[in-house]
């Protein structure tokens, strides 16, 4: 049942590929424009959107940050990002042209489904991102775009994390072309990026033995830090969770400019960090994310980086250096967070732990 894998969260892992292409399926009709199966949300509703606030909870909140950056990038709409187990305390503005985007792997995470509840009742449009077909979440929404990463077993999200992303560049390209915030073009061209991701992701988990080996230089270490920038911060902040999960390790991830207005201080001589490097060549991220590097490097830290193919400039301010595909800066989560998982997946299993059913964790919390 776990092909051959020791733990079905390794198992997860290597089914990624195939999990992203699933979810890519069917997606275009024979003109090539989007579709999305089950948005039940007209073209109408959707054109009256004027704020969209993602709900989401662990690792589902991290993609609803990729989301508002691919969102607002492509479509022009603001976007908040929500800690479902906040929302509904903080008196949130909603409107009938606020639309809410519940994501949930599982589809009964309690917190998720009361925030969508309250929503409702103030009239906003909810759609579910969901990878349980016919759960609770989804059921009580308006809309939904399944995932199809298969049923995931381990406690901790991998597949799902993945799949979710998937689904927030759907509905960003969907909503863009609704709007015609980009041409049909432009998102042919993203549709094109995203169909390659599975061989991509592909190529990331053949350099497995690498990361590995890194994860058992780590077994006596009991802090790691995680460092990013853009698409790459909520990427530090979910590989920093995995360890917390299944490696019981004190981990934190950041977003390498606020390194300098405070995190900049628990640097100390041989403090692990890994580093989610962007991509080359946009805004001026990838210069400012090796300043950050540099810095910490200055003060005696362990810089563990992941870069892209051909990226020379890390290479004097990287002490391990795990080379990414060519991707864009948008999608290059769906690439960078594979090594975090195997290397939090490594370095569980080295310390002894059970993997897919760590201490103190459910696989959906149903209380709020
Ligand atoms: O099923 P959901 O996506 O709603 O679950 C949300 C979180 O409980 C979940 O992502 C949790 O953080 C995972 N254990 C992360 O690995």
């Amino acid at each position: 049942e776990k092909d051959g894998h020791d733990w079905f969260m390794r198992k997860e892992i290597f089914e990624q590929p195939r999990a992203v292409a699933d979810s890519l399926l069917g997606r275009r009709n024979a003109d090539g424009l989007l579709q999305l199966d089950e948005m039940r949300l007209s073209d109408q509703d959707l054109r009256e959107v004027d704020k969209i606030i993602i709900i989401a909870a662990g690792t589902s909140f991290y993609a609803g940050m990729v989301a508002k950056y691919a969102i607002e990038h492509w479509c022009r709409i603001p976007v908040e990002v929500e800690l479902a187990s906040e929302f509904r305390y903080r008196d949130p503005i909603l409107t009938a042209s606020t639309l809410v985007v519940a994501i949930s792997q599982s589809g009964e995470t309690a917190d998720t489904l009361q925030a969508i509840r309250h929503a409702r009742v103030q009239r906003s449009k909810v759609l579910a991102i969901c990878n349980t077909n016919g759960s609770t979440i989804p059921r009580e929404s308006d809309g939904v775009i399944y995932t199809h990463a298969g049923p995931e077993i381990g406690v901790a999200s991998t597949k799902g994390f993945l799949t979710q992303l998937v689904a927030c560049y759907l509905l960003a390209l969907y909503l863009a072309q609704v709007k015609g915030t980009r041409f049909g073009d432009e998102i042919a061209q993203v549709m094109d990026q995203l169909d390659e991701m599975p061989g991509h992701i592909e190529s990331v988990l053949a350099k497995s033995e690498e990361v590995y080996a890194l994860a058992r230089d780590h077994v006596e270490n009991r802090s790691v830090l995680f460092l990013g920038r853009h698409a790459g911060y909520p990427v530090a902040l979910e590989g920093a969770l995995k360890l917390k999960e299944i490696a019981y390790l004190h981990a934190e991830g950041f977003a390498a400019g606020e390194l300098k207005h405070g995190p900049i201080a628990l640097v100390e001589e041989g403090l692990p960090i890994l580093c989610v490097v962007p991509p080359r060549g946009r805004d001026q991220l990838h210069d400012k994310m090796i300043s950050g590097i540099q810095e910490v490097r200055a003060r005696g830290a362990r810089t563990l980086c992941l870069a892209e193919e051909g990226d020379t400039a890390i290479e004097p301010y990287a002490d391990v250096l795990i080379t990414l595909p060519q991707v864009p800066v948008l999608l290059q989560p769906l690439v960078a967070v594979v090594p975090l998982q195997l290397f939090a997946c490594e370095l569980a299993t080295q310390l002894g732990h059970d993997v897919d059913q760590p201490r103190n964790l459910a696989k959906s919390v149903t209380v709020e």
